[in-house]
């Protein structure tokens, strides 16, 4: 009979330590160490491996050989391998997915997933953008590079989040020259009554009204054709792109090398889309647009000269060594505008940056 009873106790005795030691796991699963040692609940952070894999579209406006579609290509390789194909990309040049402004209205609709774009249209959404879109602003890619990395060119990204877009990184779309049907372009009197195609952005057309000319905005899509037909003489664009859209062939046969304006390109994504990403996957994300945003200047930088050689091959006359003071004088009245809309003191810490 003693022994009957030893043998309840021990069971019992064993079985509670078992349920013991049961609870104790369960509990700090459910709890995440802390550096001051307490048992605070954990902070809200989507895990990694949330099991989904995800497939956005990126689109542009440039040709597949073009520095944004390489970076791109290089982003999406980069975001692919280091999520272990849980995140991929598939690319879209030539505006598939909509000419810049159209793409960017989607960015903040959340009815697309990225783009890269130059600054040009984002002003319509973002005004505060405008301010690099001011004419004679950057004097070298050094200085653009030094105010876009820095603490400016930080707070417009940020700025960007206001209209539901991500602000990934700073690329490159190049210094911006004038092409024309006409003839040679020295002065701003040269420019008169010139029909010029710009881009959609009110800084852009204030400076060619000031130089006399007479601006006609409309998208990249439909800039083109409206050279072939003879609707505008003119368009100002890097040599880039006058080359890979193969502008000599749509009756451009001058290009004079202004570089009134240095066009900064943007890596965005929708913040709608963005937002529904594991944190890591996001940071992932930033890093490798950083990286690639990097590699497209890089690319814009070594590509120009080439560029230029082949216009001149293909019978483009380019206008070199243009006095650009007096364009700069003709302009003064955009800045006194804009100065007000932008902030004086905003543009002088653009200039004098060196
Ligand atoms: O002129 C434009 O619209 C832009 O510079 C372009 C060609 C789409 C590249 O960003």
């Amino acid at each position: 009979m003693r022994k009957k009873w030893l043998f309840i106790l021990t069971m019992v005795m064993l079985i509670s330590v078992l349920v013991l030691s049961a609870c104790g796991g369960n509990q700090s699963n459910n709890t995440a160490p802390t550096t001051d040692g307490g048992d605070k609940p954990k902070e809200e952070v989507k895990p990694t491996d949330d099991g989904k894999t995800y497939l956005f579209k990126a689109g542009h406006s440039l040709t597949e050989d073009h520095p944004y579609q390489l970076a791109l290509v290089q982003f999406a390789k980069a975001v692919e391998d280091r999520t272990n194909g849980k995140v991929k990309f598939e690319i879209y040049p030539l505006s598939q997915l909509g000419a810049e402004r159209e793409l960017t209205e989607a960015l903040t609709l959340g009815t697309a997933d990225m783009s890269i774009s130059s600054t040009g249209p984002i002003s319509n959404f973002y005004p505060q953008m405008g301010v690099v879109d001011l004419p004679f602003l950057f004097e070298s890619r050094e200085q653009a590079y030094k105010v876009l990395d820095g603490e400016v060119g930080q707070e417009l990204l940020k700025g960007l989040e206001s209209v539901g877009i991500v602000g990934l990184a700073w690329a490159e779309n190049g210094f911006r020259h004038i092409t024309n049907s006409k003839r040679p372009i020295q002065t701003p009197a040269d420019l008169k009554d010139l029909k010029i195609r710009t881009m959609e952005n009110p800084v852009h057309m204030a400076a060619f009204e000031a130089l006399g000319a007479k601006p006609t905005p409309m998208a990249w899509t439909e800039a083109l054709t409206a050279l072939q037909q003879g609707v505008v003489d003119a368009q100002e664009n890097p040599a880039i792109v006058a080359d890979k859209y193969k502008l000599y062939e749509a009756n451009q046969k001058f290009m004079t090398l202004t570089g009134h304006v240095y066009s900064p390109a943007i890596m965005m994504f929708s913040k709608a889309v963005f937002d529904t990403l594991p944190n890591e996957y996001q940071q992932i994300i930033r890093e490798e647009a950083k990286k690639a945003g990097d590699y497209e200047r890089e690319l814009i930088a070594k590509m120009e000269q080439d560029s230029l050689n082949v216009l001149k091959e293909k019978g483009v006359q380019i206008i070199e060594n243009v006095d650009k003071k007096p364009f700069r004088d003709a302009i003064k009245p955009v800045y006194e505008k804009y100065g007000k809309q932008f902030g004086e003191d905003l543009i002088d810490k653009i200039i004098n940056t060196k």
